[in-house]
C-alpha cells in the first residue's frame, strides 16, 4: 500500500503536471540523439524516467539531481525496471556535474529549468535564474565537461535574443565551438517559452526580441 501511494505521489502525480510535455520531448531527442556507446548520464533527472529509458541503449546510465525528491523519485524509477536493466542504472543526490570525472560519458542529456525567475516564482524545479539562461548555461558548460571523444550532448532550453543582438546560447556555443567541439541548434515543437499575459499582451524579459525553445547539441570532437 505504502509503495502504491510512492509511487503515485512522486512518479504519477509529477507526470500529470505540464512538465510531461517536456520530459516527453527529452526522450524523444534522447531517442535520436542517443544512438550508442557505453555510458550515458542524465543530469537534472526529475523522476528519472528518461534514464531508464536509457538503459535499453546503454551500459551504464546515472542518473542525478540535486533535489532529493527527485531522485526518490527516480529510483522508483529505476525500481520499475527488469533485473538485467536495473543494474545498468545508478541514482546520484548531486549538484549538475559534481565530481564527475570529465571526459567519460558517451551521451550527455539535460532538461534543466530555464523559466525567468519571475515567472516562476515557488516553483524551483523549474526556475533557471534571472533571464532563466543562468542555470542551462552551468548544466551545458559541466554537461559538455562530461563528452568522451566523439561523445554528444543534448540540452532542451529557451533560446533567448535581445534588442541589443546578444543571443546567451548562440555566444555560449560559439565558445564551446572555439574549444573542440561541433554545435547546432533545433527548434522544438514546445510552445513559445513565455506565456502570454490575460490582455493578449506577451509578458517578457526587458529587452528581449524572440525566444525560442530548442535542443541545443553539441558533439566533442573524435
Ligand atoms: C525541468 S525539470 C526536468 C526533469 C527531467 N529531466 C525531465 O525532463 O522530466 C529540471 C530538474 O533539474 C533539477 N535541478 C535543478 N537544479 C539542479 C542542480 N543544480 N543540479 C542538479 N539538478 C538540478 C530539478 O530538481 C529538476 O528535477
Amino acid at each position: 500500500m505504502a509503495r502504491r501511494w510512492l509511487f503515485y505521489r512522486f512518479l504519477i502525480q509529477p507526470l500529470k503536471s505540464h512538465s510531461t510535455v517536456s520530459t516527453r520531448l527529452l526522450r524523444d531527442q534522447a531517442w535520436k540523439y542517443g544512438l550508442y556507446g557505453k555510458r550515458a548520464i542524465d543530469l537534472g533527472t526529475g523522476t528519472g524516467l528518461v534514464a531508464a529509458f536509457l538503459t535499453s541503449r546503454y551500459e551504464t546510465v546515472v542518473a542525478t539531481d540535486i533535489n532529493q525528491r527527485a531522485t526518490q523519485t527516480a529510483q522508483l524509477s529505476r525500481e520499475l525496471l527488469p533485473d538485467s536493466a536495473k543494474s545498468r542504472m545508478h541514482v546520484v543526490t548531486n549538484d549538475i556535474a559534481a565530481g564527475l570525472r570529465p571526459g567519460t560519458f558517451d551521451f550527455v542529456c539535460i532538461n534543466s529549468p530555464w523559466v525567468p525567475a519571475h515567472r516562476a516564482v515557488g516553483r524551483i524545479y523549474s526556475q533557471g535564474g534571472e533571464t532563466g539562461f543562468e542555470l542551462p548555461r552551468r548544466f551545458i558548460l559541466e554537461g559538455t565537461e562530461l563528452l568522451a571523444p566523439g561523445g554528444t550532448f543534448i540540452a532542451l532550453c529557451a533560446e533567448l535574443s535581445f534588442t541589443d543582438g546578444s543571443n546567451p546560447l548562440r555566444e555560449l556555443l560559439d565558445d564551446l565551438e572555439q574549444n573542440g567541439f561541433a554545435t547546432f541548434i533545433e527548434p522544438t515543437p514546445a510552445p513559445h517559452p513565455f506565456h502570454t499575459a490575460a490582455n493578449g499582451t506577451a509578458e517578457t524579459l526587458p529587452g528581449l526580441e524572440t525566444a525560442r525553445h530548442v535542443t541545443a547539441v553539441v558533439q566533442r570532437n573524435p
